[in-house]
């Protein structure tokens, strides 16, 4: 164990278990190029504003930039018995560029850079998940494209109800993630502000030019208060919370696939690269992925919930629970890469079975509604319409048979306003391809939907 940077007051060595149990680096590591930016940014204000010498800043900066260079191409590692990654950087500068490196934490303290180090990390990671949440629209949005005229069931209650087309049901799910991407980056927007400069926690002595940081990493301004700016972790709920509800979308997803590839349902194949085989049973092809995916979505919530009780009880303005934030949010974050990432190929390579959708759209009395509204578009009044037609679905029930296979004399039974256009209103694709009202299923409407998601993507 290294001499703490801290080490002036006290007497005795760290116990090396409490040392393994306050270290950060393990989780922390991850940070080091946010870490290093924002000392790069501040030992540059520090230069301009007179601080520390113009000379001193450059030393600062060419010797963080040497060590980010070395990090990157993996020939410096990092210190596992280091505190955290602020501590690691600030000693390996030390080493090399020897006193002036010691200058780099004026008017700074860990509680402003760590905070401005989330932010910024959070800020890349909230990017890339947009990135890949993009793509997996795309991939929606195309199979939607290709299947705008496939005829399936669509459920309540998971019983059969009205019949849909494919494209209509996976439309749906791009409004999910359309919704997702927004609330990703509103969290992004608001965390893009610079803590740095709060200092510990009442701000400092020093001429600092916060604005100056702020703007050199991008950022849209400064948190106004300095024990806000050290405490506040609302990002990493938000960003936490964000990711929560695309896993529970995803997970939605994976249900439905999952149901979808049984022998029940079949309405898909999964491709052979995205499912696995049972070690006893040879016949089986089993949902994996999708099943994984449902299941780390508690994980998910998990951290959520870690994150909000982690900040229930902390007085202003800084405590070391926070410390906490990293691996709840890095998980979260993680596990919804991978989920994604390998959802995306997944949903692009499933053969849809187009036939057995439309098999079971034709049974289940699917186009009972249709009766109904055939009756009320000549009259009827609609609850008056409804009874008829459900008494229709007894009595097809009853002789074991569909609506559609029906005689007129039999339709005339129950009302006398059926004539020969019944047969047609409940036709399962005219069912289906009429329903041209604005987010509906038919062609032309589904057709909309895609080109508008399109748009905003
Ligand atoms: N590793 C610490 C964290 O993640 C950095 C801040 C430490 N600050 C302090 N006052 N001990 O929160």
């Amino acid at each position: 164990m290294s001499e703490k940077m801290w080490a002036g007051r006290f007497k005795k060595q760290l116990d090396s278990e409490v040392n393994d149990f306050n270290s950060s680096i393990r989780v922390d590591c991850r940070m080091y190029r946010s870490d290093i930016n924002g000392s790069i940014a501040h030992a540059a204000m520090l230069g301009k504003q007179g601080i520390i010498s113009k000379d001193d800043a450059e030393k600062i900066i060419e010797g963080l930039s040497d060590i980010l260079a070395d990090l990157e191409s993996e020939s410096l590692q990092f210190d596992m018995n280091a505190e955290d990654i602020h501590m690691f950087v600030e000693a390996e500068l030390t080493k090399r560029i020897g006193d002036t490196g010691k200058k780099l934490h004026t008017a700074r303290s860990r509680n402003d850079q760590v905070a401005l180090d989330i932010r910024l990390h959070l800020r890349d990671e909230a990017n890339e998940v947009v990135a890949i949440l993009r793509e997996l629209i795309s991939v929606i949005t195309n199979k939607a494209e290709e299947h705008k005229a496939t005829v399936m069931p669509g459920y309540t209650h998971l019983q059969r109800a009205q019949p849909i087309t494919f494209g209509h049901h996976l439309m749906a799910y791009a409004q999910m993630f359309l919704r997702d991407i927004s609330r990703i980056e509103d969290a992004a927007a608001r965390m893009n502000f610079s803590p740095l400069g709060s200092c510990a926690l009442a701000g400092t002595t020093y001429p600092t030019d916060r604005m100056t940081v702020a703007t050199a990493l991008n950022m849209s301004g400064i948190c106004e208060n300095s024990l806000d700016g050290v405490s506040d972790r609302d990002f990493t709920v938000e960003l936490a919370s964000a990711a929560s509800l695309v896993m529970m979308h995803l997970s939605r997803f994976s249900e439905e696939i999952i149901l979808w590839s049984s022998w029940e349902f079949k309405f898909i194949e999964l491709d052979d690269a995205y499912s696995t085989g049972s070690s006893i049973m040879p016949q089986k092809k089993n949902p994996d992925i999708a099943e994984l995916v449902r299941g780390k979505t508690g994980r998910v919530y998990g951290n959520l919930v870690t994150l909000l009780t982690m900040l229930k009880g902390l007085p202003l303005a800084y405590n070391k629970d926070m410390q906490e934030d990293k691996e709840a949010i890095f998980d979260s974050i993680d596990t919804l890469k991978q989920c994604i990432s390998i959802f995306t190929p997944m949903l692009n390579t499933m053969t849809v079975i187009e036939k057995n959708m439309k098999d079971a759209a034709a049974k289940g009395f699917i186009n009972a509604t249709d009766v109904a509204d055939y009756l009320t578009k000549r009259g009827v009044p609609f609850r008056t319409a409804y009874k008829i037609s459900g008494t229709l679905v007894a009595y097809c029930i009853d002789k074991n048979t569909v609506l559609e296979n029906l005689s007129l004399a039999e339709f005339k039974e129950f009302s006398d306003v059926f004539e020969e256009d019944v047969f047609d209103a409940i036709n399962l694709e005219n069912c289906t391809f009429r329903r041209n009202s604005e987010g509906g299923t038919a062609i032309e409407s589904v057709e909309a939907q895609i080109k508008s998601v399109r748009a905003k993507l």
